[in-house]
């Protein structure tokens, strides 16, 4: 028996399907794959790599022989099966907010901090999405001339809210188009030919839950200091898949446009899609289905004094989740951080 053995927690979601497509051409060598979920979609049928799997209902004795769970199944699942995950030896690549935030669990967007990986104790936290594809463009120029200052807006997509938010958007506008009533269940607010200011609940100080993870998960992953100024405004949009974010960010040392441009075409799992004059910049169509993280609009902020302003595109469910998921694992076993690796 060689190679190492999986479990995919919450194989029958967007996230989890996702996952899945990753992993067929994923470098990992796999010995076995399970597929779990609730009660509800035991017995359903998943297909990987051409062969038919029988979803399982989640009971921690399915964790028993397996090295690595990729969980995409909501914090209070991962919560409530943590333990029996590391007790069975297996390393948890979690995608919840259940334990990004938590000391000892590193949070890790590949290619950006994989160092942190050596210190896991069983759990890695996969990153919030809106801030997953801002850590890749931010951390080689973060290298270059440091954070000073960091403001974001983003553009979301219905995808980061589950396969029922997805739904509702399409069924939604279908009843507008027809001049039929229809009742919002997946939203605070209607989300057909809309815009809603709330991701997640409000906090204390007025911000959303979703604005403060990407402010503290970013200062967590750069390893920032805590009272670097970031602030972020995370708006949901009538698109199905890609969060867009407008980011403003202003440095230590002086950076120009040439020089960001040029980190950026370096950077790993970026690509700078930034011609102003034939229109080409990213939007969330042309980058859903695909890997790398698209900057445009790249130009010097007006605001502040050294800071660059850009547009940041790329598919929430992939770099947000899926991929970076995926990418997390390959690094254990190529780290050899994980059994059977
Ligand atoms: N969508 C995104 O862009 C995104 C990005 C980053 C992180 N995430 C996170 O990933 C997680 C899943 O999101 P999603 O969009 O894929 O949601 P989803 O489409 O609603 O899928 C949820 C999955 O979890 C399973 N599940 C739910 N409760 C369970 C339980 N008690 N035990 C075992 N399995 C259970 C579901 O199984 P059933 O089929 O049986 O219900 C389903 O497979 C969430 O924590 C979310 O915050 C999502």
């Amino acid at each position: 028996m060689s190679g190492v053995n999986l479990a995919v927690l919450g194989a029958t979601g967007v996230v989890g399907s996702e996952i899945l497509n990753v992993l067929e051409n994923s470098s990992i060598p796999i010995n076995s794959i399970k597929m779990l979920s609730s009660a509800r979609s035991a017995g359903k049928k998943v297909t990987f790599k051409g062969k038919e799997y029988t979803v399982i209902e989640t009971t921690p004795k399915e964790f028993e022989g397996v090295d690595i769970v990729l969980a995409s199944a909501g914090a209070s699942t991962s919560k409530m099966y943590v333990d029996d995950i590391v007790k069975a030896g297996a390393v948890l690549v979690d995608n919840s907010s259940a334990f990004r935030m938590e000391k000892d669990v590193p949070l890790v967007i590949a290619g950006a901090n994989d160092e942190d990986l050596k210190m896991h104790h069983g759990v890695v936290a996969n990153p919030n999405c809106s801030t997953s594809q801002l850590m890749l463009v931010l951390k080689p120029l973060h290298e270059y001339a440091k954070i000073k200052r960091l403001v974001v807006s983003t553009y979301q997509a219905v995808s980061g809210a589950g396969k029922a938010a997805m739904d509702e958007l399409r069924a939604h506008t279908e009843a507008e188009i027809k001049g039929e009533s229809f009742e919002t269940k997946a939203f605070v607010k209607p989300i057909a030919f809309n815009l809603i200011p709330q991701i997640d609940v409000f906090c204390d100080n007025g911000y959303t839950k979703e604005e403060m993870k990407v402010v503290n998960e970013t200062k967590k992953i750069l390893h920032l200091a805590e009272n670097t100024p970031i602030t972020c405004t995370a708006v949901r949009v009538p698109v199905f898949v890609s969060h867009s974010e407008a980011v403003t960010v202003e440095f230590e040392k002086p950076l120009d446009v040439a020089k960001t441009r040029e980190i950026l075409e370096k950077a790993y799992g970026v690509i700078v899609m930034d011609d102003i004059e034939n229109k080409v910049y990213p939007t969330p169509t042309f980058t859903a289905g695909k890997d790398p993280v698209y900057v445009g609009r790249i130009r010097k902020d007006l605001a502040f004094d050294n800071a660059i302003s850009m547009f940041v595109v790329a598919d929430n469910l992939r770099i947000g989740a899926a991929l970076n998921t995926v990418r997390i694992a390959e690094k254990l076993v190529e780290m050899k951080l994980v059994r059977n690796a």
